[in-house]
């Protein structure tokens, strides 16, 4: 690593409870911005050794940079939060991703010695910002992306199928059905308790609810109801159903960084180390094979190879996505080290909130296994892009 660069720490990572996109989701009368506030703020209440004057930047994902998520919804959170108006914030955007990149972004400043303390983040509000909501596509969009199926996630998953025929619809339900057994076995032993924090909330029948448990889990899945599922991509021979697919909702997650020696100055003990990032373009119609050429490139990065990841995060925007990323990092799909409290195909995918979402899972993981020594957290990017960042834990 460049000796002058400076050591970046996760302080601490949250979020809120995911819910399911839509008037029957929990957060159908909450604002994006409310679920960033609470998450903000949870970070204050419980590390206390930090003020909300020592962040010196709020660096906030989206997707849908428009309505509630427009207006620059990073700086708008600060002062939504009541830190006053010496704050700064701002957003970004790379889809799936911006939570990541909200995170490496603040890695780079905080590396560089631009900043010492900062919160990355991101929210997707997919009820009232659906994908694709109010885009207006360059008439070049298909030209560049190859074909209109790059535009349409479930068919770019429908395309790995196709051009990677080994993966079939029979193992990504396998996968589907193993990823909500880990995730039903981590909600019922208490595992997202610590990284939840909750919020009430009107429901859209007037009722209030404390949102503190994530919605989209289905701990019921088995492989047989998952074969006789639709294949809305693809009505004719399909492979890609709503219970192989991550699904559409709501959420914020947030990671407080700091240099080391910020957190050894105010005596907090951090979480985990940051090690080294890749970021990687492939062909747009599969998307989801694009973390393994970052991944590569993080490894690169480090001096390290896949046999020395200890605790690997995989976002699941579709089974057959992971399956096709695993393989060729040269894992199995149920590798003991890969998702080991399920991924978001049982817990949802709110876009820009998985990043950081993936870091509280990876920071929860390293707390309870302190051997474990490095983590991967990984992810593919609508438009074909891959987002690969390595860790170190410190506990
Ligand atoms: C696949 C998708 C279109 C499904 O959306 P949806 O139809 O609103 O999904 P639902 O949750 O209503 O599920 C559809 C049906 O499957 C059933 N189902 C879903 N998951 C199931 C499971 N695990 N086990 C059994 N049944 C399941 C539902 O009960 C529902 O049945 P019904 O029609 O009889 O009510 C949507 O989730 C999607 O687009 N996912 C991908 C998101 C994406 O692209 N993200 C970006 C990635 S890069």
């Amino acid at each position: 690593m460049n000796k002058n660069i400076h050591d970046v720490v996760v302080i601490d990572a949250v979020r809120t409870a995911f819910g399911r996109a839509g008037e029957k989701g929990i957060f159908w009368n909450t604002r994006a911005e409310d679920l960033s506030v609470a998450v903000l703020k949870a970070l204050m209440a419980r590390n206390p050794k930090v003020k909300p004057a020592d962040i010196e930047d709020v660096i906030w994902g989206a997707t849908n940079q428009i309505k509630e998520q427009g207006g620059t919804i990073g700086r708008m959170i600060s002062m939504l939060a009541d830190w006053g108006w010496e704050i700064p914030g701002c957003s970004v955007d790379r889809m799936c991703a911006g939570g990541l990149t909200a995170t490496g972004f603040g890695v780079s400043y905080i590396a560089s010695g631009m900043a010492d303390c900062l919160i990355a983040g991101g929210v997707e509000h997919m009820g009232h910002l659906p994908m694709g909501f109010m885009r207006d596509n360059h008439p070049r969009f298909e030209e560049v992306m190859g074909d209109a199926s790059a535009f349409n996630m479930g068919m770019t998953a429908e395309n790995i199928h196709d051009r990677f025929p080994e993966f079939t619809k029979e193992m990504a339900d396998a996968y589907a059905a193993a990823c909500q057994k880990k995730a039903s076995l981590a909600i019922q032993s208490g595992k997202m308790k610590n990284m939840i924090i909750p919020i009430d909330v009107e429901m859209a029948d007037g009722t209030r609810l404390t949102a503190d448990k994530d919605q989209h889990p289905r701990p019921e899945t088995t492989i047989e109801t998952l074969a006789g599922l639709k294949t809305p991509f693809r009505e004719q021979g399909g492979r890609v159903s709503a219970g192989n697919a991550s699904g559409l909702n709501d959420g914020a997650a947030a990671v407080l960084l700091m240099s080391a020696s910020k957190a050894k100055a105010l005596g907090i003990a951090p979480s985990m180390r940051w090690v080294s990032t890749g970021i990687a373009g492939v062909d747009p119609r599969i998307m989801g094979t694009a973390p393994v050429p970052a991944t590569l490139k993080a490894l690169a990065k480090a001096g390290l190879s896949m046999k020395d990841i200890d605790i690997i995060e995989v976002n699941e925007a579709f089974a057959v996505q992971a399956l096709y990323d695993l393989d060729r990092l040269g894992l199995k799909a149920d590798d003991p080290r890969v998702n080991i409290w399920g991924g978001a195909i049982a817990y949802g995918h709110p876009l820009a909130s998985s990043g950081p979402r993936l870091i509280a899972f990876m920071a929860g993981l390293f707390k309870e296994n302190p051997k474990a020594r490095y983590g991967l957290t990984t992810m593919c990017v609508g438009r074909g892009q891959g987002y690969s960042m390595i860790w170190e834990n410190m506990n």
